[in-house]
Parts: C-alpha cells; sequence; structure tokens
C-alpha cells in the first residue's frame, strides 16, 4: 500500500479528480496519464513562452524599425548581366584613372562626386540602399542622372558583406569613396537606431571587407562639421577637441573617426576623413535648412528660424557642392596606397583628416533674405528658440590644412550657389514635376 501511496504522490495535486483503485494496472495507467499530463502541460508553457517572445519582442525593442534594415533583406544583385554592368561602370578610360566604389552614390553629395570622377575618365560604381528617409524619388531621379552618364548603382546595404565582397571580386577597386550615412541631426531623437546601422555597423562592415581585399583600396570617408559639438573656439581647426557631441549624429560621425584610427593602425588602411560644412546645391537634400525654407517661402508657409540665447545669432559655414566635390576629389588623388594585404598591415600608412568649408559663416537670417531675393516672394518669418535637440549655434571652418596639403580653394559665395539652387529647384520640381515635401 506504502509503496502504492508513492505512486499515487507523483500525481499532480487534484487528488479529488482521481477514482482511487487498487489495481496495479490502474496505477500505472495514473501513472502515464500523469507523466503524459505533466509532459502536455509543460509543453503548452514552452510554447506559449515562444509566442509570447515572439510576438512581444517587435514592440518591446526600444529602437524603433529601420528602413535601411529592412532594405538589407531585399535587393537582388548578383548573376553575369549585374557583373557585365558592375565592371563596365568601374571601367577606368583615362590614363591614371583610379577605379571607385562610391557608396551612398544616390544621394546628395554621392551623385556629384560620381558625375565628377566619371567625367574625368575615372571608373565609377555607385552602391545606395535608397531608404526613405527622404524622398526616395529624388534619389530615383539622380540615379537616373548617373545612368545617363555611365554610372551604375548597385542596389544595396553597407552592411551585406556578401554583396561587398562580391564587389571586390568583381572589380579590383583602387579607392573607395565612403558616403553612404544616416544624414541630419534632428532624426537622430526619432530614429537612433538607423544612425548606428548605417554610420557605425556599415562603416565596420565595409572596412572589414577592405581589409581583405587584395588590393587593399585607400578609402576617403564623409566625417561632418558636427564633430566639434559644443566647442566654442572659432573657427574650428583639425586640432580642437571634438569630445563634446551634440547630438547622436555627431557623435557616430566622431565613433567613425576612432574607428579609421582603429582599422589604419591595425590593418594598414589609407584612411582620409572629411569634416563636410553644410553642404547646399542643386540636387540637395530636403531635410535641410535651405531646401525647406525655398519649399515653404514658395508655399507661403511660416518658417522658424532659430536665435540662441539673447538673440544670438545661428550662423552656418555654408559650402557649395562644386566646391566639395574639389575637395573630394583631391582627397582621392592624394590618397597614399593602403600597405596590408591578407588583412594583415605590412607597415604604417595614411591616416588624415580635414576640413571642408567655406570659411565665411553666415547667420541663417541672412540666407533667408537671400532666398526672398531670388524667390521674389516674402518669407513668413517664425523667430524661435535654438533648441536642444542636436543643433549647434555656428560653425566656421579654418580650412588651411585642405588649402595646404589638398590644393582646397573653395571658390562660391551663398549669394551665387543659392541662386544656382534655386534655378534647379524652380526647374526640377515646376512642369508637372512632384512637389517637394
Ligand atoms: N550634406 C551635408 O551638409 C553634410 C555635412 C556633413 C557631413 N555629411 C556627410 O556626407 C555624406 C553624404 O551626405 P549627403 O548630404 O549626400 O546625404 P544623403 O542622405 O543625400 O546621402 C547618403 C546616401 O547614403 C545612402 N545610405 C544610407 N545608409 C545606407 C546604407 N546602410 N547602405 C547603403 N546606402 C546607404 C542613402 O540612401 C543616401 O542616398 C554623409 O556621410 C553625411 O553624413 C553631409
Amino acid at each position: 500500500m506504502s509503496k502504492q501511496m508513492s505512486h499515487l504522490d507523483n500525481i499532480p495535486s487534484t487528488p479529488g479528480k482521481f477514482k482511487m483503485d487498487k489495481s496495479p494496472y490502474i496505477h500505472n495507467r495514473l501513472r502515464w496519464h500523469s507523466s503524459l499530463a505533466k509532459l502536455t502541460f509543460w509543453s503548452f508553457m514552452f510554447l506559449g513562452l515562444i509566442l509570447i517572445f515572439f510576438f512581444r519582442s517587435p514592440s518591446s525593442n526600444p529602437l524603433p524599425q529601420d528602413p535601411s534594415r529592412r532594405s538589407l533583406r531585399t535587393y537582388n544583385w548578383g548573376g553575369p548581366a549585374w557583373e557585365k554592368r558592375v565592371r563596365s561602370s568601374a571601367r577606368i578610360r583615362s590614363r591614371n584613372g583610379i577605379s571607385v566604389l562610391v557608396t551612398g552614390a544616390a544621394g546628395f553629395v554621392g551623385t556629384h562626386v560620381s558625375a565628377a570622377l566619371k567625367r574625368r575618365g575615372d571608373g565609377v560604381l555607385g552602391l545606395d540602399n535608397f531608404n526613405d528617409y527622404y524622398d526616395p524619388s529624388l534619389k530615383r531621379a539622380r540615379q537616373a542622372l548617373l545612368e545617363r552618364s555611365g554610372v551604375f548603382i548597385v542596389e544595396g546595404d553597407i552592411n551585406d558583406s556578401a554583396l561587398l565582397r562580391k564587389l571586390f571580386e568583381v572589380v579590383a577597386f583602387t579607392h573607395v569613396m565612403h558616403l553612404a550615412a544616416q544624414a541630419g541631426v534632428r532624426y537622430a531623437m526619432e530614429n537612433p537606431g538607423s544612425y548606428v546601422h548605417s554610420n557605425i555597423a556599415g562603416f565596420v562592415n565595409l572596412l572589414e571587407v577592405c581589409k581583405f581585399a587584395n588590393p587593399q583600396p585607400a578609402i576617403v570617408w564623409a566625417s561632418s562639421s558636427s564633430v566639434y559639438g559644443l566647442n566654442t573656439k572659432v573657427p574650428f581647426s583639425e586640432r580642437d577637441r571634438t569630445d563634446q557631441p551634440a547630438s547622436l549624429y555627431a557623435a557616430t560621425k566622431k565613433a567613425g573617426e576612432e574607428i579609421a584610427h582603429t582599422y589604419n593602425h591595425i590593418y594598414g588602411l589609407s584612411l582620409t576623413g572629411l569634416r563636410f560644412f553644410t553642404v547646399y546645391g542643386p540636387w540637395g537634400r530636403p531635410d535641410m535648412a535651405y531646401f525647406f525654407f525655398t519649399r515653404d517661402i514658395l508655399k507661403g508657409k511660416s518658417i522658424s528660424i532659430f536665435e540662441a540665447a539673447n538673440h544670438g545669432t545661428v550662423a552656418r559655414d555654408f559650402t557649395y557642392i562644386d566646391d566639395i566635390v574639389k575637395g573630394c576629389l583631391a582627397a582621392l588623388d592624394t590618397a597614399e596606397k593602403s600597405t596590408g594585404s591578407g588583412g594583415k598591415k605590412k607597415g604604417p600608412a595614411q591616416l588624415r583628416v580635414f576640413n571642408l568649408g567655406n570659411t565665411s559663416p553666415v547667420p541663417v537670417s541672412d540666407l533667408v533674405s537671400i532666398l526672398e531675393r531670388l524667390l521674389k516672394v516674402n518669407a513668413k518669418r517664425n523667430i524661435m528658440k535654438l533648441p536642444r535637440n542636436g543643433d549647434v549655434q555656428f560653425t566656421h571652418a579654418n580650412i588651411s590644412l585642405a588649402q595646404r596639403e589638398l590644393g582646397y580653394k573653395p571658390s562660391t559665395d551663398l549669394q551665387t550657389g543659392l541662386k544656382k539652387f534655386v534655378r534647379w529647384y524652380l526647374s526640377y520640381y515646376s512642369g508637372g514635376k512632384k512637389a517637394a515635401g
């Protein structure tokens, strides 16, 4: 009996539901039922946990869904026809030409740099994930423009190692012009994950592939004036401190500079970082003030102009796109070869950082006055306090280093550059073209 009782002890806690019987057969059945019930119970628990985890994890993720991440999964590439296009676009057509992989080629700066390289006979292959941070139809229009001059843009993400390795297998790029990034200062508060994805993880992934490429390419990449952050010493010089970023965007660009140092130090990659100062011009970025001020002034909408504490002026060192392009090409042309091979450093390699600005900051209210004259429309100005969401009060580049080493000499003033932008804007968005924003 005591033996039987010990069997019963194993039955889960609802003895009233069991009819006690002394038959061993019944006891065995009871034991079997008990095990089955336990097994079923724990299976359901386990299944339930998996379902809870599966359905809850996306919404409990603190980082919002990243459009560029989605794009990583959906692009198609490869095949003989695709490889042929890649090869043809990257073919060098001039003596002493270089072959350049331009990341972010459907972007504002990327389009201009790719077109300029192609014009002088260099081989150019673009790479872009066409994310929807701003109107992708503008990126498609830039793509069509490049297509007409013989530049193919591969659709893909810089986080896609297999794609990058394939590109280096098909073409022995001598240089990489790395411009793909999540740009914009304020959007970082909305979608921080996209900055980590493109500016940090994507950059590391690109460098990982470059370090194993044979030969290793020289890399020129876009940092930003935003690394100067809360620095108050002007004009900003490359030697100034950059440890007080005012936005996550700035922090990821600063991280990029440190990552560049590491890959140069360990693997012998030749790396040049360019700190661009507020680039503007035709085919520009709709999220930038000069662009959306133009749109809103034309629509009769009021525009917000920021001022700092005590009516302090907010000013930017606006730099015209053609000047930036010259700086980029000069950086590529003066870049020394990387020294590593097989993923190993074979000697010291070049590591540089340059400011590419205009050395003439202009108050944002003056920018608006120029636009009013060019558009022949008065702006509805709404003066507001500069919010603490990433913007800094002013930027001003000291460009003497770039002048000395790259022969960089910006030559377009804001009035002249905005005139060219407005002309482009009016022709692009008129004649049945979609309205901006
Ligand atoms: N325009 C400026 O005033 C300015 C100032 C400082 C620094 N920069 C830097 O210069 C570079 C170019 O800027 P822009 O103004 O041309 O910006 P942009 O947004 O027009 O161009 C960036 C391009 O990169 C692509 N991209 C983003 N993430 C990608 C990814 N993970 N994989 C593949 N493609 C990706 C985008 O689709 C876009 O076409 C960026 O690195 C930016 O941070 C620009």
